[in-house]
Formats: C-alpha cells, structure tokens, sequence
C-alpha cells in the first residue's frame, strides 16, 4: 500500500469522567435520543469503514469503562476496547493505546461526545490528509463562543494550539479553536506522541501539544476547516446534551421528510437513529418511534402512538394511541386505537386488532380479527378468525406460560375464558361466556358456562319480604 492511502485506524477517547453531567453512566453512555452519545461517533466511523476509508476502530475506556466495554460488546462488536485505567490526559489516551495503532499507516483520533460529527467531515479531513501527504491534519473551527475550547494559535512560526486554562488574555480572544478532530501519520507520530510533557494549567499530558512540536520539527501539520460550527459540540453538560439531542432529533426528521415520509407536524414527532421508513408513509403527529424499527411503504401511524423495535409491513395502519414494540405487523394490518402489541407478537396479513387490546408473544393469522378489550397472550390464531368482545387467554398458571391454539374460520363468543394449554381446532365455536378448559375438535360448539334458568316472580316475592319481614335498620 502507497504511503499516501495506506491503513487507518480511528481511537476514540472516551475514558473521561464526564463530571460536569452529574450522572452515573459514564458521559458517552448518555442517551442521545435512544442511543447512547458514543453510537453516532461509532456510526460515523462505520460508515468510513464502509468506504475504506477507515480500517480499523477502538475506544479508550477508563472511568466506568465496564459499561462502555459492555456496550461495545454488544453492539458493536468490531470496535476494541483500550483500558487508560489513571486519566492523565488527551496525550496520554494516544500513548496508552500505542500496541494497537502502531502498525497502522494513519491514526485517526477524535473524541466520543461528537455525535453531530458527520460523516462526510471526517472523509474530507481523511482525504485531504492523505492528498496532501501531511504529517498531522485536524479540524478547526470558528467559535462565536470559544470558552473552554483549545485556542488555534498562528504566528511567523507556524502553528499551535494553547488551552483555555493555559492562555493568556490575548490569545483567549481568538476564535479559531481546536475540535479535538485530528489524523497522524502513524511514522510522524511515533517518535512525537511520547515527548508529550504534563507542565501545563491541568498537569494533563496534552495531545494538541504535539502540534507545535511536529512544526517545530519542519513537518507538515494543517489546520483544516471543515463542517459547520454545530458538528463539533462536545457534550459536557445536562444542557449541551438536550441541544445536541434537539439538532439531531431535527436532522433524522428532516431526512425522512426529503425521503418522502409525510407529518404533519414533524416538530412532535421523535425517531432514533436507527429507523427506517419507506416512501409514502404518513406519521400524525406526537408519534415516537424507535429502536430498529422498520415501516413499508403506505403505511400510517396514528397519533400519541410509541413503536419500538417494530417490522411494519406496507400498507399497515397504526390507528392512534397505540404501544406497539418488538413485533411484527404485517402488509394491510391494521391496529388500534388504544392496543398494546408485544414480545415477538406478529398481525399476519390484513389482520386486526381493536380497542383496549393486548396482544403478548402471540400469531394473530391473515385476516383474524381481534376487534375489541381482549388479551392473547401466547397463542396462535388461524385465519379469518374472529375473536369475540372480552376474550381472554388464561395463559399463567401461576408458574408456567402456556399455549392456546385456534384454528382457522373459528368464531370465539364474547368473554370467553380460553385456559391454557388449550386447542380449538378449525371453525370452532365458543358460546360466549364459555370457559374453555378442554380442546375443542373441529367443527364443535363448545359450551362452557352455567345454564341459566329463571325464576319466575321473583321481584313480587322479594317485595313482600321486606315489608313483612321485621327486619329494621
Ligand atoms: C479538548 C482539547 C481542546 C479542544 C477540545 C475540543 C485537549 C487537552 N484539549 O479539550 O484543545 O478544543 O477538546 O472539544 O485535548 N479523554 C480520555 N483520557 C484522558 C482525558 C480525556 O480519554 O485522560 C477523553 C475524554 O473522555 C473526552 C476527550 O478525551 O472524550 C477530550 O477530553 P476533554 O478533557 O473533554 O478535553 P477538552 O477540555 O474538551
Ligand atoms: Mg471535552
């Protein structure tokens, strides 16, 4: 490989305490919108990975760094974690992390609390980095507000960055400032990165200091600008983080708009990072929808409605006020208002479910309806079914969740108690206000409840009573 493209790696520094949140989850595990602030800096870099331009990612992990270890395990499983186990600065992280990029030809390093970092940033400054053959390339930008940032200092010697802590009255007017954003030569930084000294305002090693060291060496360092003001905000604060989550919970809204989802007022509707939306889809408004959530074409979600984790197929309906998560809904279904669908449920083809409905880990088949105040909890409905006003699946026992089964073409009566484990095979019948504790073969009536008989003269005889009973209150 050329010196001039060559292997990158990118090292995100995350091992800070993040004291100025206040929180117990490390900073980078705050959520942001429904991922943590670290998945949109992972995400950034996943997409460089998929251009080639980035080749490798790990994260330093120190304060807390358990939890982000835990996370990166789980989510992002080709990320490594690099352990600064004493936090003893930006400098420091780099120099810790040596045994894992010092075989790279690039090293790529940027803080975990970006997350409005776009990608198309990042791949200017890699590409002009690599054009240019520099030595060290990183982001700087103008800050209206340059408070707390590195400032980015020019003179006849070239240039270099002084922090807020460490900077005279002078330079603290500057507004160019540093984003933390910077690629190394791997050659030019190793001979650098451990020259890196602590006599500083913080007694921190500081990475930005190797700047004007690599200028004083007669290396190549340039000061890139790049991306807009916005795409650098650290979080550092409850307050900075409730901004940073309102720009991007904007910026996911306004690209399903342009890619052809309808709102009506897209300034209440919420959606993660994650979902995807197909063309055509209305959402009314005060709509929040999550997690890996899916929605097909044509399809409509109503107001006040939550959806996580869900797959809608096109041309679903989602009527309104409606807590849908981890299921399935399939092509023309349609569901709500005011229903609970859950735990790896699943509306098969055109299938219904009302008003004041729950519908648990349970196959409601193509067509079967479950209209009205009923609770399906692990069963497996047939299609074109009907499931009557009030029927209930007695599922627990107090011990075990067990299985009710219902065929196709069956027609449940209203209030049926279905005890589980029970079957009701193909176009069965229930009367209603049957408790059902035995399977039903296919074809029956089953009938389960007290015969009614009536009294005849019951009201006069109850009215004699009391006027001659004696009975005084
Ligand atoms: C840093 C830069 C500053 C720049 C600013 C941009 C330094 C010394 N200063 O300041 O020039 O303008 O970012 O936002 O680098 N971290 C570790 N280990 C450590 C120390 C920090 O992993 O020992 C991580 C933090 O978790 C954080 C990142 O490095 O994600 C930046 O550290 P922070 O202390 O926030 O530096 P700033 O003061 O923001
Ligand atoms: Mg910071």
């Amino acid at each position: 490989m050329s010196g001039s493209e060559g292997v990158t790696g990118a090292l995100v520094l995350a091992a800070g305490k993040g004291t100025r949140m206040k929180s117990d989850l490390p900073k980078v595990l705050l959520p942001a919108l429904d991922q943590p602030v670290l998945f949109y800096v992972l995400r950034v870099l996943e997409q460089l990975g998929a251009e080639g331009a980035v080749n490798a990612s790990a994260v330093v992990v120190g304060h807390k760094g358990e939890m982000v270890r835990d996370y990166l395990s789980e989510e992002w499983p080709g990320t490594v974690p690099i352990w600064q186990h004493q936090q003893l600065g930006t400098g420091h992280a780099v120099q810790i992390a040596k045994e894992w990029w010092a075989g790279f030809d690039h090293l790529l390093v940027l803080p975990g609390d970006v997350p409005l970092l776009t990608e198309g940033t990042l791949a200017r400054l890699v590409e002009d980095h690599k054009k240019e053959g520099a030595d060290c390339s990183f982001i700087s930008f103008h800050a209206p507000n340059p408070f707390g940032y590195g400032r980015v200092v020019r003179s006849q010697n070239g240039v270099s960055i002084v922090e807020e802590k460490d900077a005279s009255e002078e330079q603290k007017l500057l507004s160019e400032v540093n984003s933390g954003i910077y690629i190394f030569k791997v050659s030019s930084l190793l001979p650098h990165i451990y020259r890196l000294d602590n006599e500083n305002a913080q007694g921190e090693y500081y990475l930005p200091d190797i700047i004007a060291m690599m200028v004083r060496d007669g290396l190549i360092v340039r000061a890139v600008n790049s991306g807009s003001e916005d795409e650098f905000r650290g979080i550092n604060t409850p307050r900075q983080l409730s901004e940073a989550v309102s720009l991007i919970r904007e910026g996911i809204v306004d690209t399903h708009l342009a890619a052809g989802v309808r709102m009506l007022d897209p300034s209440s509707v919420w959606i993660g990072p994650r979902v995807t939306i197909s063309s055509d889809v209305s959402v009314d408004p005060f709509v929040q929808i999550w997690g890996r959530t899916s929605i097909g074409r044509g399809s409509r979600i109503g107001g006040f409605s939550v959806l996580r984790n869900m797959t809608l197929g096109c041309g679903a309906e989602v009527v309104s006020h409606a807590v849908l998560s981890d299921s399935v809904l399939g092509d023309g279904s349609k569901v709500g208002p005011f229903i609970v669908i859950r735990d790896g449920a699943e509306f098969a083809e055109k299938a219904q479910g009302g008003k004041f409905v729950e519908i648990k880990k349970s196959r409601i088949g193509r067509g079967s309806k479950v209209p009205h105040l009923a609770y399906m909890g692990d069963a497996t409905v047939g299609e074109d079914t009907n499931i009557g006003a009030g029927t209930i699946t007695c599922n627990y026992d107090g011990v075990n969740k067990n299985p009710t089964v219902i065929g196709d073409r069956c027609f449940v009566g209203s209030d049926t108690m279905l005890v589980a484990p029970v079957t009701l095979g193909d176009d069965t019948t229930t009367a209603a206000g049957s408790v059902v504790t035995q399977d039903v073969p296919d074809g029956a009536l089953a009938v389960g409840r007290a015969r009614q008989r009536n009294i005849e003269g019951w009201a006069e005889r109850k009215r004699k009573t009391a006027n001659g009973g004696g009975h005084q209150k």
